[in-house]
């Protein structure tokens, strides 16, 4: 929920931490901060604001240090202010720590602490730490001859909760010491240089080999040396990672937001999740996963578990796996989910959806269902993410990184992944038809094509954003594979463009939500299922009768209709209809957000992974 950043090299540290933080502010954006050792004195600068406020406070740009850590925050314990910012040092201040996680029992922590007279100045958890490291430092005896290590480490120890921690030690201006549990962090080599980040793209720029910690294991860095430690601290070697994203990958590239950007690179991330994946007249190919006629027959049930927009993506899935496999499937929120006792045994697969693969709530399913002899399936788009450390199979989506808040180009992905695992386990199966698969695959393959079709509709989306951003309630109506397609576009509104809206099955409006309908209420309808259109065309009909300004998002040719516009997209399979549909949803959100001046890649009290319940 936080983001962290670490240095140690041969340059200048403080650039390095801050454009690191510039990257990773998708993860919080309420303060930041930075510590360097500077002259065997840390000097911390922090503020509450975004990270353009840290660069700017007098004196940043004289640190000549080449160690530092550095903070994005999203607050949880105590509100955004300059003493809660991190780094926190200890009260003799030798050390300073970062913290992305919560520290459980912190109070606890707190209070053995007080009564060894140590003073606290913020109302966070993680000050616990540096003042825990200081008392082992001070009054332990190390087992080890790293005395510095043996503190961190027995501090840990008394850690409850999840934690990416880095720490650095005035008295030790040649190393800074990282550990992980249940909170990203990867360590990119460089040449007589290394990295620490919450995640990739914060040091994408300066190398493409990374390590990824694991839980409960060290590191120890300094410019020339990384050395990993279990636990019980003994060392060990561990293999390097090369990532292939282009550096490219985290610029905005000429779009003026992330978010934008990300929309127009879904022909290419829909390319890449494909891949090999699919070709025609070829049977699917899942390297990953080795799942036999025999354990899918078997199978009484697929459940798939996510949040927010991956749990959207579920629901395209679910209709796939359905249709093709005729599995009975269920999408559950992941939050819901785990405190519900779902019947699971052995004979259910459990699909987790998770862009960041840091979702709290998304991985304590996914453990759950393991505990209950599940077998669980990840779809992720982070390399080693957590969920990805914890499912049996791993699919990762390919989409490349992912920056703004609110999800798109990770979504597509996250559909047509599913929609290819359900064509796999149905050749598998032997539950569709070829004819019916072929045709799906055509359709697949069509989609990056197609989409670029739907973007060029981007004047006229600009332009009903105009005509709509000063509502204050924006209904979405849609059935079969369109009704998860309103409520993604629903959900998309509001995040990024704070209007109240609902998303609703065209079906149920009778059954209540007619109600809400008034004159000059903007409704959104999402036609594209050529078997349902003519009930969801009678569905807005009535809200037409009822004075409702429509816009419709449909693939069929409309005639003689009353609505106010009409956005055309390319016919397509209605199983993957849901790609092409919500790619206008997402502009429009987009458009509404800018019309209002809003920060469009970093909405209010959101932040791109939410790792705590
Ligand atoms: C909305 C959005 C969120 C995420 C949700 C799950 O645009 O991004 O609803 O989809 O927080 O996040 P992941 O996929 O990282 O588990």
């Amino acid at each position: 929920m936080c983001g962290i950043v670490g240095y140690i090299g041969d340059k200048k540290a403080t650039p390095i931490l801050i454009n690191g933080l510039s990257c990773l502010e998708y993860r919080g954006y309420d303060s930041a901060g930075i510590a360097v050792i500077e002259n065997n004195e840390i000097c911390v600068m922090k503020d509450k604001g975004r990270v353009a406020n840290l660069k700017s406070l007098s004196g940043i740009d004289e640190l000549t240090s080449t160690i530092g850590i550095a903070h994005t925050r999203w607050a949880t314990h105590g509100k955004p202010s300059q003493e809660n910012s991190h780094p926190h040092m200890d009260n003799s201040n030798q050390f300073a720590v970062v913290h992305n996680g919560i520290i459980e029992n912190y109070n606890e922590l707190r209070n053995f602490l007080t009564q060894k007279g140590y003073f606290f100045l913020s109302q966070t958890d993680t000050e616990v730490i540096p003042n825990l490291i200081h008392y082992y430092y001070t009054n332990g005896v190390p087992t080890i001859e790293d005395r510095f290590l043996w503190a961190v480490k027995t501090a840990v120890d008394d850690l409850r909760g999840s934690y990416a921690i880095e720490v650095v030690c005035k008295l030790y201006p040649d190393k800074l010491i990282v550990v992980r549990k249940d909170s990203p962090l990867v360590i990119g080599k460089g040449s007589y240089e290394n990295f620490v980040a919450s995640d990739i793209p914060a040091i994408l720029p300066y190398t493409k080999n990374f390590y990824l910690l694991d839980d409960c294991e060290y590191a120890v860095i300094s410019n020339d040396s990384i050395q990993f430690y279990d636990s019980s601290l003994t060392t060990h070697d561990k293999p390097i990672k090369n990532i292939k994203w282009d550096a490219n990958a985290t610029e905005k590239n000429g779009f003026e937001d992330y978010m934008l950007k990300e929309i127009y690179e879904q022909p290419n991330s829909i390319r890449e999740t494909v891949g090999t994946r699919l070709k025609l007249d070829e049977k699917c190919s899942f390297d990953e996963l080795s799942f036999t006629k025999e354990y899918l027959s078997n199978i009484n049930k697929i459940y798939i578990v996510a949040c927010g927009t991956a749990m959207h993506a579920g629901l395209v899935g679910k209709n796939a796996l359905e249709s093709l496999c005729r599995i009975p499937t269920e999408v559950d929120i992941a939050s819901e989910f785990r405190y519900r006792n779902p019947i699971i045994d052995e004979k259910t697969l459990c699909i987790y959806i998770s862009q960041s693969g840091e979702t709290a709530d998304t991985i304590a399913a996914l453990k759950l269902s393991k505990k209950k002899g599940a077998k669980t399936l990840a779809i992720s788009n982070v390399l080693g993410s957590s969920i990805t450390r914890e499912a049996d199979y791993t699919i990762y989506t390919h989409a490349g990184p992912e920056i703004a808040v609110a999800s798109t180009k990770a979504y597509t992905s996250q559909v047509v992944l599913l929609v290819m695992i359900a064509m796999y386990f149905a050749e598998v199966l032997e539950s569709s038809s070829k004819d019916t698969i072929n045709k799906l695959k055509t359709s697949i393959l069509e989609l990056p094509s197609k989409i670029e079709t739907v973007l060029k509709e981007n004047d006229k989306i600009k332009e009903l954003a105009k005509k709509i951003y000063k509502e204050h309630d924006i209904y979405f109506l849609g059935r079969g594979t369109d009704y998860p397609v309103a409520m993604e576009g629903s959900l998309k509104l509001k995040e990024i463009s704070y209007i109240h809206s609902e998303a609703y099955a065209a079906g149920e409006l009778k059954h209540g939500p007619i109600a809400l309908i008034e004159n000059n209420i903007t409704v959104i309808g999402i036609l594209t299922d050529p078997n349902l259109m003519e009930k969801s065309i009678s569905n807005l009909q009535e809200v037409v009768a009822r004075g409702a300004k429509t816009f419709v998002i449909t693939n069929q040719k409309i005639t003689d209709s009353n609505f106010d516009c009409m956005i055309n997209i390319p016919t397509i399979d209605s199983l993957i209809s849901p790609i092409l549909s919500i790619i206008p949803l997402q502009l429009l959100a987009y458009y509404i957000s800018k019309n209002k001046g809003l920060d469009v890649d970093k909405p209010r009290n959101l932040a791109k992974s939410v790792t705590v319940e």
